[in-house]
């Protein structure tokens, strides 16, 4: 069972409405392509420069491609917050960082709450407003400050690929009730927000996903190599997928970094979860999972017959008792998905 997604099926008739202004269309494959490499090009020669707004192949590229990619990527998250009921109680969001507003617009589909855009370009906030007409922001800032802050509202701040443009999270954030923070599934992004991860543990916040546990990291403290991501399977629309012929990377399957934190305690949790692909070796399979602060592997010998694929990124049961051989929890039976 793969966790499958796409982006709000709103977004298709918006983004070929704005894409006319350029002069372009949905069919166009091979000059949206050229605009997507172009941007690509410009964040790998410059990885710390600030997104180039003012430039038309950089608009193009982010309507076309990064907001439906980075929505279904959100879709996947944002489904598995679902399951753990993270947004419930919560009444208003900050997007810092919000470009093309896709993590609203995204959560906006399933929780319409007050929505405060952050961004300090104009252009995205132009956009949104004259070709997105189904989103209504409550308002777009170009900076925040915590005396900007409600005291008396359940506010959720999220980072939606915006903390790569920051040392650490601005003190207000500290002083919401809830955090939604989405990295890059980079080796670097991603063991950077391991450690932030602890930061907020130790500043008072509960994590909800995709930890179980609050203990230390494994990922981050029994190695120097790994990273905790995630891994989303993405259905294309047809124009999306010619598009991408043009193109040397290919989204079939979407990877990213997250932490869900909240002031208030989770409901308490008897699970682990799949952190790794299923590797297939000789006379065994195994996948990392993730529930304390050792770094363990699930694993069934192929003389049992277990035939089972378990997504990653998934909550599970792990049975009572289980024997543990090393770093490896043995399986005698398939484990069930929660
Ligand atoms: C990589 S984009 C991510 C856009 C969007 N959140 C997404 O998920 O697709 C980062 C955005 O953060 C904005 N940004 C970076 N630093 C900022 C700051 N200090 N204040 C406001 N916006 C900022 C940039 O202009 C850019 O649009």
């Amino acid at each position: 069972m793969q966790k499958t997604f796409s982006f709000p099926a709103a977004f298709e008739k918006s983004i070929s409405d704005a894409l006319c202004s350029y002069k372009l269309t949905l069919q166009d494959s091979q000059a949206l392509a050229k605009c997507v490499q172009t941007l690509s090009d410009f964040f790998i020669a410059k990885p710390d420069a600030p997104t180039p707004w003012h430039e038309r192949w950089a608009q193009i590229a982010y309507l076309c491609y990064y907001l439906p990619v980075n929505s279904a990527r959100l879709s996947g998250l944002i489904h598995e917050a679902d399951a753990r009921q993270f947004f419930q109680d919560l009444e208003h969001v900050i997007d810092f960082g919000a470009g093309l507003a896709t993590a609203s617009m995204t959560l906006h589909e399933r929780h319409p709450l007050a929505f405060q855009l952050i961004e300090r370009a104009a252009e995205p906030q132009q956009l949104i407003e004259k070709y997105f007409p189904q989103f209504k922001a409550q308002e777009w800032l170009r900076t925040f400050s915590a005396s900007r802050l409600s005291k008396d509202k359940k506010t959720l701040a999220l980072f939606s690929y915006s903390l790569t443009e920051l040392s650490d999270l601005p003190d207000w954030a500290y002083q919401c009730e809830a955090l939604m923070l989405v990295e890059p599934a980079t080796q670097q992004d991603g063991r950077k927000l391991l450690q932030l991860r602890q930061k907020l543990i130790d500043s008072g916040f509960h994590i909800w996903a995709p930890c179980t546990h609050e203990g230390p990291c494994p990922l981050l403290t029994q190695s120097k190599t790994d990273w905790c991501h995630d891994r989303i399977h993405f259905t294309s629309p047809q124009w999306f997928l010619n598009m991408e012929t043009h193109l040397p990377m290919k989204n079939r399957t979407l990877t990213a970094s997250y932490v869900l934190a909240r002031k208030t305690a989770p409901a308490a949790l008897k699970a682990a979860r799949t952190v790794g692909d299923r590797l297939r070796e000789k006379g065994k399979d195994r996948q990392m999972i993730c529930r304390g602060p050792e770094r363990e592997f699930l694993a069934w010998m192929h003389k049992t017959g277990i035939q089972q694929e378990i997504p990653r990124g998934v909550l599970i049961e792990l049975p009572d008792e289980l024997q543990k051989v090393s770093n490896e929890l043995r399986l005698a039976q398939e484990i069930k998905l929660l």
